[in-house]
């Protein structure tokens, strides 16, 4: 099973005399998404570049665009683009609401088998929150549940929306939860479910995370009914580290933890596959502020960041984390969600300016 690959080792600078060293460049697949994905993303690849971080993006288009050009909301050259380069950076993509196409951003999930949704919630210094200290991951089954949209009408007034559960699905994210944990020094994984009511559905679910973490002992184990967990949350975060659940849960109660931590902006979304990693912003696509350069660029620069680290380039991101602190600290140049007046733009160049300069090579 493939997570967030490991720092790719940084090849050495070139010396006088040695051979001439050339830099790898990674190649992202970006996926600006609609509404305010285009502006937003120019934003981002201004940051990045600034960083200095050898980086190609293949930047494709997908949603309402692409449904209204080729048919599809997730054209086929951009699943080749994803699967070729394995790592992308994807806006959010309109999800027609009652009626209309399955979402996009589920069909991308399902398609590219990214089975695994891992959500850090953790506090950004210099951001507003409700809780400080916060340090928690929701760990969010992606391919099932009642995401599989199977829906029907019985009779008139009567419709089925089914859940579905699978042994595999449920014993691979509960693995991966517990992987994770060991990977990441954490404590403890609770397990997140409403077999109180939905015995065989969410029963399933907890037998499947009950027999895995038999196999982690070092990890303490805890199970928690969803709302209960739901009020615990907010109540006492900090009882929490790992968390693991079925897609709807972790749907809900990652914009519940956002909300904890200062909003949807400082939340990232990563959806890991075996091999392809898709990080993505958890916001929505904002349509009202659409083409006025006003929205926050937090919600896609956070998963930005997330990307860096994953192919190698960890100090770039730490640079650019430290760049939006400074900023959210000094509160001048931050955009109206923020309680600034700033445009997109201007805190995005903020946020370059107070970026630390890169350590001289060599050093660590
Ligand atoms: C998320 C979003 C999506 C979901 C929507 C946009 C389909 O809320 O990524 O959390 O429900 O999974
Ligand atoms: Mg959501």
């Amino acid at each position: 099973m493939t997570q967030p690959a490991p720092p790719a080792a940084r090849p050495a600078p070139a010396s006088g005399t040695g051979p001439r060293v050339i830099e790898k460049k990674h190649t992202v697949t970006l996926i600006p998404g609609d509404g305010i994905g285009e502006e937003v993303a120019e934003q981002i690849i201004k940051i990045i570049q600034a960083t200095g971080v050898s980086l190609a993006w293949d930047r494709q288009v997908a949603g309402q665009k692409a449904q209204a050009k080729s048919g599809s909301a997730l054209p086929p050259a951009l699943l080749d683009s994803i699967r070729k380069h394995k790592v992308a950076l994807k806006g959010r993509i309109n999800t027609p609401i009652g009626t209309g196409y399955e979402s996009p951003n589920v069909q991308l999930r399902k398609i590219l088998n990214l089975y695994a949704s891992v959500r850090p919630v953790k506090n950004i210094p210099g951001l507003r929150a409700r809780f400080e200290g916060i340090d928690l991951v929701v760990v969010r089954e992606n391919t099932e549940d009642i995401y599989s949209g199977i829906e029907h009408e019985v009779v008139p007034g009567v419709v089925q929306s089914l859940k579905i559960v699978t042994e595999v699905a449920s014993t691979r994210i509960a693995r991966y939860a517990f992987e994770y944990a060991v990977r990441h020094g954490r404590k403890s994984v609770t397990c997140v479910h409403k077999a109180n009511i939905m015995k065989q559905a969410d029963g399933l679910f907890l037998a499947c995370c009950r027999k895995v973490a038999t196999g982690f002992p070092q990890i303490a184990y805890k199970e928690a009914i969803a709302d209960s967990a739901c009020m615990q949350l907010v109540l006492n975060p900090y009882a929490f580290d790992v968390m693991v659940m079925g897609n709807l849960y972790g749907d809900i109660i990652s914009d519940l933890c956002a909300g904890l931590v200062g909003g949807l902006g400082a939340v990232p979304g990563m959806n890991v596959g075996d091999e392809i990693v898709v990080f993505e912003a958890i916001h929505g696509n904002a349509p009202h502020l659409e083409g006025q350069d006003l929205a926050n660029p937090l919600s896609l620069l956070v998963p930005a960041t997330h990307m860096l680290d994953h192919i190698g380039e960890r100090e770039a991101a730490s640079r650019i984390m430290s760049g939006v602190s400074a900023v959210l600290q000094e509160g001048q140049t931050i955009t109206r969600d923020l309680g600034g007046t700033a445009h997109t733009s201007e805190m995005a160049a903020a946020i370059i300016s107070r970026m630390p300069p890169a350590a001289a090579p060599g050093r660590p």
